[in-house]
């Protein structure tokens, strides 16, 4: 198996820099849309031989160092009876939002044998078919709130901020209850097989460090914690984080993932060198034509200078408008340009 992607979660030595990127299985690849024609994304999510197959296809036509399981962020909470849809275009929306401590109490603990069954066997089609290794997922606590309390995605958080800042005894409700929720869905896929899993707490740069510290905090380091003894790597990832760096490394993963607004050499030394570091090139960019997505892509390594513990990818997630030959060249590229040297008379 290609195991430069976990050797370098490890902070190992790895002979060339491990790429794959967030959203890698997804509408800019043809292939998917074709599966996507007459089907939900959430009935594709629930389909195992269709979600292995949308897993695989990324690392067949990217040639990237790990594959990333084919769900969402929305499927535990559909697993523990939460009315949702996801409408293209806009993102989850909820029915019947929360708003209160009671509203909280409605979350059910997460089973996820009994609950979301189809998971556990995508990822074993996965393991069997995958030379490279597979990374699960998670929502964090603060992202799937934002949904559950908004109602769908939201720009400036308000219904969530507002029960966060008003309402501590519901805001620690439910964070008690994502908490757990998560944790029973990571567990979930570690123990069906997955080698790495990374939460996204993707809307987490809406908050100050301060409240970040206080309201967030406390349960992703239970999180991470619980994690512990799993015995894989965990990458805690958010968008908009620069001033949070800090304290999501105290969470305590092995890696923490950043977007392309801080450059990848102060965020590293922001959280550490002793901690492992993804990212970071604008998703925008890998838009552009090559010459600039290779200038961006040098700078982004020029800054990981070769550290043991980077894990190259987008700052956030694949946009729809990305060619995937741009992408296959940047594997390439990053693969390239990071090769040790072959030892002398070395077989090539
Ligand atoms: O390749 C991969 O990364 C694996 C699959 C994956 C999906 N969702 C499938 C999907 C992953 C890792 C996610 C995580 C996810 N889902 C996040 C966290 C990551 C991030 O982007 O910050 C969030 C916030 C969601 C919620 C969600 N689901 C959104 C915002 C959307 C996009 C809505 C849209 O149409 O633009 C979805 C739908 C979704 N999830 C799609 C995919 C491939 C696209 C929808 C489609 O095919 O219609």
């Amino acid at each position: 198996m290609n195991d430069l992607f976990l050797r370098a979660c490890g902070r190992q030595p790895v002979e060339r820099t491990p790429v794959w990127f967030m959203r890698q299985a997804g509408r800019f690849l043809p292939q998917y849309r074709a599966l996507r024609a007459d089907r939900g994304i959430l009935e594709l999510c629930q389909t195992p031989d269709l979600a292995a197959e949308i897993a695989l296809m990324p690392v067949r036509e990217l040639g990237v160092d790990a594959a990333i399981l084919f769900s969402d962020i929305t499927i535990p909470l559909l697993g523990v009876g939460i009315d949702l849809r996801i409408d293209p275009d806009v993102g989850p929306v909820i029915e019947d939002p929360i708003s209160s401590a009671r509203d909280a109490a409605r979350l059910r603990s997460l089973e996820p044998a009994e609950d979301i069954p189809f998971l556990g066997q995508t990822i074993r089609i996965l393991r069997s078919e995958l030379d490279v290794p597979l990374v699960g997922f998670s929502g964090a606590p603060f992202t799937l709130a934002s949904y559950l309390v908004e109602g769908g995605p939201s720009r400036s958080h308000v219904r969530t901020k507002a029960l966060m800042f008003g309402d501590r005894v519901a805001w620690g409700a439910l964070m008690d209850r994502l908490t757990d929720l998560v944790v029973r869905y990571l567990r979930y896929q570690v123990a069906e097989g997955v080698q790495a899993v990374q939460l996204f707490d993707s809307w987490v740069g809406a908050l100050s460090p301060d409240d970040y510290a206080e309201r967030v905090l406390p349960w992703s380091t239970r999180i991470f914690g619980a994690l512990d003894d799993a015995g894989v790597p965990r990458i805690h990832f958010g968008v908009g984080t620069g001033e949070l760096l800090e304290l999501m490394r105290d969470a305590g993963a092995d890696l923490v993932g950043v977007d392309w607004r801080t450059p990848l050499d102060r965020a590293w030394q922001r959280i550490g060198f002793d901690v492992g570091i993804q990212g970071n090139l604008d998703p925008a960019v890998a838009t552009a034509p090559w010459e600039v997505v290779e200038r961006h892509a040098d700078d982004v390594l020029a800054r990981a200078a070769g550290r043991p513990g980077h894990v190259f990818n987008l700052g956030h997630g694949v946009l729809p408008e990305t060619p995937p030959g741009t992408l296959r060249r940047l594997v390439e590229h990053v693969h390239d340009r990071t090769a040790a040297p072959q030892p002398q008379g070395a077989a090539r």
